[in-house]
């Protein structure tokens, strides 16, 4: 697992190291790059960074495929809160990606159970998520896996606890009667299969989880431990997500240097890597 401190810079590093990621992959396969995503608000600048970088010419989408790592029960695709309506309205109607190579749960299908199990199989079919970017909740709860989520866990239909219904309130007036209490997501398990697995962490409200990630006990408590078991995570965090960090995991982390902290470096400026 490594820690990366952006510092103001979350969206763009996280932009920019996805775009060094198509552009290196591009060159080197014939197949589409798999990509998981999530909403909230901390990927709103990573999207926006990735737009200006296709508008500039330097990415394309085209050999992309998406899945989006959770949606609401419930909701229409139109409804100004549903992942779905997110997703185009911040991201892909403003890109070059096949609308058939997006792939959202729906959150509306007769069959819930046989939706989620149908999009383990898509994933699987595309031979799994190249890269897997997620958010965090102030719980550690990962997607929608909400603590106590079976670390083996598949997609699958999620009950909110009421901190998340809380937390999610604010999207909806507020008011938590209008607040979804289901929601699909992936599982923890198939988060683990992707090959890499980059969670973007900012605020003061992430600390706790961001300590839990990096310094605590692997637990279903505190779904984010998970990603200790995968060889390839990166946690990245503004400076306030790191604030319950001991002094000395900063320190150590910021003493490594290597391609996540390079990318970085090419954002100050301050290298000149091709
Ligand atoms: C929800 C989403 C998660 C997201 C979390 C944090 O619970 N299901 O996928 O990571 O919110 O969102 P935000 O970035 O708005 O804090």
């Amino acid at each position: 697992m490594r820690l990366l401190l952006t510092h103001n810079l979350l969206g763009k590093w996280a932009a920019h190291y996805l775009a060094r990621k198509l552009q290196q992959f591009t060159c080197n396969h014939q197949r589409p790059f798999v990509l998981g995503l999530p909403t909230g608000s901390t990927p709103l600048h990573m999207y926006q960074e990735l737009i200006q970088l296709y508008r500039q010419g330097k990415i394309s989408f085209k050999n992309v495929v998406t899945f989006n790592l959770d949606e609401y029960v419930g909701l229409a695709p139109e409804h100004e809160q549903s992942y779905a309506y997110y997703m185009h309205n911040n991201f892909f109607a403003h890109v070059d990606i096949n609308p058939s190579n997006i792939h959202m749960l729906n959150g509306n299908a007769s069959n819930l159970e046989l939706e989620c199990q149908s999009y383990e199989q898509k994933i699987a079919q595309f031979g799994g998520m190249d890269i897997c970017f997620g958010g965090v909740g102030e719980d550690g709860h990962i997607a929608f896996n909400e603590p106590g989520s079976s670390l083996n866990s598949r997609t699958r239909v999620k009950t909110l606890n009421s901190s998340t219904i809380v937390a999610n309130s604010r999207f909806f007036n507020h008011d938590i009667t209008q607040t979804p209490k289901l929601a699909l997501t992936m599982g923890i398990k198939t988060m683990l299969e992707a090959k890499e697995v980059v969670i973007l962490a900012q605020g003061l409200k992430k600390a706790y989880a961001v300590r839990q990630a990096i310094e605590g006990a692997l637990s279903s408590i505190c779904p984010i431990t998970a990603l200790q078991q995968h060889d390839r995570v990166v946690i990245a965090c503004d400076d306030f997500a790191t604030y319950e960090l001991k002094v000395r995991t900063l320190r150590y982390f910021d003493n490594i240097d290597d391609e996540y902290a390079l990318v970085l470096q090419q954002l100050h400026g301050v290298t000149d890597d091709k």
